[in-house]
């Protein structure tokens, strides 16, 4: 095992210590092409970015490639990474809330994933709806559903049950706000171990992510990059972007590094995990290398920290439930859960 020149040592790599006692290594391979790399080259790029040191892989349902990295997985395994020393986090999708929809769609997920147990197991977003693939930003779906406490409680307990069957170590949420937070820890019997989050230096959600610490959980953050891939539907004229911030342009400069490295390093040394995406080895090895080599410094750490513009890249309009509703509603900006 890490033959290859380029590999990095798992151990070097920083972990984060959840509520459990279990780690979970702070940087993850995210997994969605954004609709433009196939599922077969991200699967490839699960068993390279394994072979070479990843530890932590951030999939979903979703994201219609988990029965490709499946057997990814199974050769990384084969190949004789033990599967303790793997960190792999699914998400159930919004139209699998019902009650008697989550143990099927989990089940199908682990054998897609050919594991008979997952790290983490996330509710993707707290709203119930449906959209096609690929849909306009437009779409909306009639039956869609705002937060309702009392039925995102019935799918948590169906997760809950999950890990009392020993199927999964650690339940978690994703893209929730404090008040909604505040109600599931009230009402949990299992804790959320972890909120997945946007997270770069042109959104770092100061409130949330401090409440999210507090709280024990850790604080997974996705797009670290800004998602400069992301799909057309999910850019608007307003959109900035962290990776070609002329601060972040400086620091990179001074490090001999790439800007997605600098965000990478303000990152893991801020406290969260962040799950870049890429599909070609010399970015995800570069990604990897960013959290173990050449740490920003205090000053630096300062100065990205000034650079937060709230630039909430994605805004999830498709899951408004009401017909002409702003986004912001789904993100409880008044501080209380948003009206039905
Ligand atoms: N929970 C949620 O609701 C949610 C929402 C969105 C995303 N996610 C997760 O978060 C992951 C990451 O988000 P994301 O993919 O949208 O955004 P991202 O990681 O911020 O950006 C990915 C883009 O950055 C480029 N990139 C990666 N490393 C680079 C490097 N070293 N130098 C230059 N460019 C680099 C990639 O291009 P190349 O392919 O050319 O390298 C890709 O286009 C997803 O894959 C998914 O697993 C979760």
């Amino acid at each position: 095992m890490n033959q290859d020149p380029l590999a990095v040592d798992p151990a070097q790599v920083p972990s984060r210590q959840l509520a459990s006692g279990a780690r979970m290594p702070a940087i993850g391979l995210g997994t969605f092409g954004s609709d433009s790399v196939s599922g077969e080259a991200i699967a490839e790029a699960v068993l390279d970015a394994g072979r070479l040191g990843y530890r932590h892989f951030d999939c979903a349902a979703v994201y219609s490639n988990e029965h490709l990295i499946g057997p990814a997985l199974k050769k990384l395994i084969a190949s004789g990474v033990k599967r303790e020393e793997l960190w792999v986090t699914s998400k159930l999708w919004n139209d699998k809330h019902s009650e008697k929809d989550v143990v099927p769609t989990f089940h199908k997920t682990l054998k897609d994933l050919q594991l008979d147990y997952l790290d983490l197991y996330l509710i993707h977003w707290p709203f119930p709806n449906f959209h096609p693939p690929g849909c306009d930003v437009n779409f909306h779906d009639p039956n869609a559903k705002p937060y309702i406490h009392e039925s995102y409680m019935k799918t948590w307990r169906q997760l809950e049950k999950l890990v009392d069957e020993g199927l999964v170590r650690h339940i978690g949420t994703s893209n929730m706000t404090v008040p909604k937070l505040k109600l599931l820890l009230r009402d949990a019997r299992i804790r959320p171990a972890c909120n997945e989050m946007e997270l770069h230096p042109h959104f770092q959600q100061p409130e949330l992510f401090e409440y999210v610490r507090a709280q024990g959980l850790e604080a997974i953050g996705y797009c670290p990059l800004g998602s400069p891939g992301r799909p057309e539907r999910d850019r608007t004229p307003e959109d900035t972007s962290p990776t070609e911030d002329p601060v972040i342009l400086g620091i990179a400069k001074a490090h001999g590094a790439h800007p997605a490295e600098i965000c990478l390093k303000w990152a893991a040394q801020r406290g969260q995990t962040p799950i870049p995406f890429s599909a070609k080895r010399r970015n995800y090895m570069a990604n990897l290398r960013a959290v173990v080599q050449d740490p920003l410094t205090d000053a630096e750490m300062t100065a990205i920290a000034k650079l937060d513009r709230n630039c909430r890249l994605i805004k999830g309009q498709v899951f408004c439930w009401k017909e002409n509703q702003s986004w912001e509603d789904l993100w409880d900006v008044n501080g209380v859960i948003t009206p039905a």
